[in-house]
C-alpha cells in the first residue's frame, strides 16, 4: 500500500507572519492524522522560520525550487546544502509555472531531481499537459517526455525516492478539476512509463499526486482513486482550516 502525500504549494503568497501562524494553526489541526504525510512548499524567504515552527510535528516544509549545485556564483539561488542546513526535507521541482515563466527544460530539471537526492531531499517532480496537448491528443506524449526527461539517469534506488505530481496545467488555478476518471486513466498511464523505465517493484511504489484545483469539495473522490495518492493543492492550502480538510481526506 502506498502512503498518501498530501502537499500544499503557497506559490509567491503570504508575509513571513502570515506563513509561521499558518504553520502553528495547521499543525494544532493535523496532529492526529498519522496516515498521510503533510507537506508545506513555502516560498524560500520562508523556510527557515517554518522549519523552526513546524518541528517536532507531523508537518513538513519544502522549498519550491533549488538549484542543483552545491554552491557558487549563482547570484539569486539557493542550494540543497542551505535548504539541508536549515532542516528542509522536500523540493517542488518542474512545476508548470517554472516551466513556463522561467523557461525551465526537462535537462534542467532533471539535473535538479539528482542534486536534490544527491543531498537527501525528496523531490516533487511536477508535470503536466497544457489544454492544447490534451485537446489534440498530446497528454500521453507530454507526461512521458517529462517522466522521462526529470527521471532520466537515475537508479533504481534513486527512483524509488521521487515523487510525481501530475498536475494538468488547464486545471492550475482555473476551478476545473480534472474528473476522477480523467485523473486516474492519466495517473495510471504514467504509473506505466515509470514502470517501464524502472520496473514494476519502483512503478508500484511511486507516490503520484494530482494537482489542479483541488479543494474540501472534491479532494476524497479525487483520491479515492486507486492511482491517486494524495496531492499538490495550490490556492486551497492557504488557509489552515480548509486544507485541514482535504489532510483528512488523505488520511
Ligand atoms: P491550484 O490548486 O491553485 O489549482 O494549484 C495547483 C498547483 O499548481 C499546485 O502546485
Amino acid at each position: 500500500m502506498r502512503r498518501k502525500v498530501v502537499a500544499g504549494n503557497w506559490k509567491m503568497n503570504k508575509t513571513n507572519e502570515e506563513g509561521i501562524e499558518t504553520i502553528k494553526e495547521l499543525r494544532n489541526l493535523v496532529g492526529e492524522y498519522k496516515n498521510v504525510d503533510i507537506v508545506i512548499g513555502a516560498p524560500s524567504i520562508m523556510l527557515a522560520d517554518l522549519a523552526k515552527v513546524s518541528a517536532g510535528s507531523n508537518v513538513k516544509i519544502a522549498a519550491q525550487n533549488m538549484y542543483p549545485k552545491d554552491s557558487g556564483a549563482f547570484t539569486g539561488e539557493i542550494s540543497p546544502v542551505m535548504l539541508k542546513s536549515i532542516g528542509i526535507e522536500y523540493v517542488i521541482l518542474g512545476h508548470s509555472e517554472r516551466r513556463e515563466y522561467f523557461h525551465e527544460s526537462d535537462e534542467f530539471i532533471n539535473q535538479k531531481v539528482k542534486s536534490a537526492l544527491a543531498h537527501g531531499l525528496t523531490p516533487i517532480l511536477c508535470i503536466g499537459e497544457k489544454l492544447e496537448e490534451r485537446e489534440t491528443g498530446k497528454t500521453l506524449e507530454v507526461n512521458s517526455k517529462q517522466i522521462k526527461g526529470g527521471m532520466a539517469g537515475l537508479s533504481v534506488e534513486e527512483a524509488k525516492k521521487v515523487i510525481v505530481a501530475y498536475e494538468p496545467v488547464w486545471a492550475i488555478g482555473t476551478g476545473k478539476t480534472a474528473t476522477p476518471e480523467m485523473a486516474q486513466a492519466t495517473h495510471k498511464e504514467i504509473r506505466k512509463v515509470i514502470e517501464d523505465m524502472f520496473g514494476l517493484e519502483v512503478s508500484n511504489g511511486t507516490i503520484i499526486q494530482y494537482g489542479g484545483s483541488m479543494n474540501a469539495a472534491n479532494a476524497a473522490e479525487l483520491m479515492a482513486q486507486p492511482d491517486i495518492d494524495g496531492g499538490l493543492v495550490g490556492g486551497a492550502s492557504l488557509d489552515a482550516k480548509v486544507f485541514e480538510v482535504i489532510i483528512k481526506a488523505g488520511n
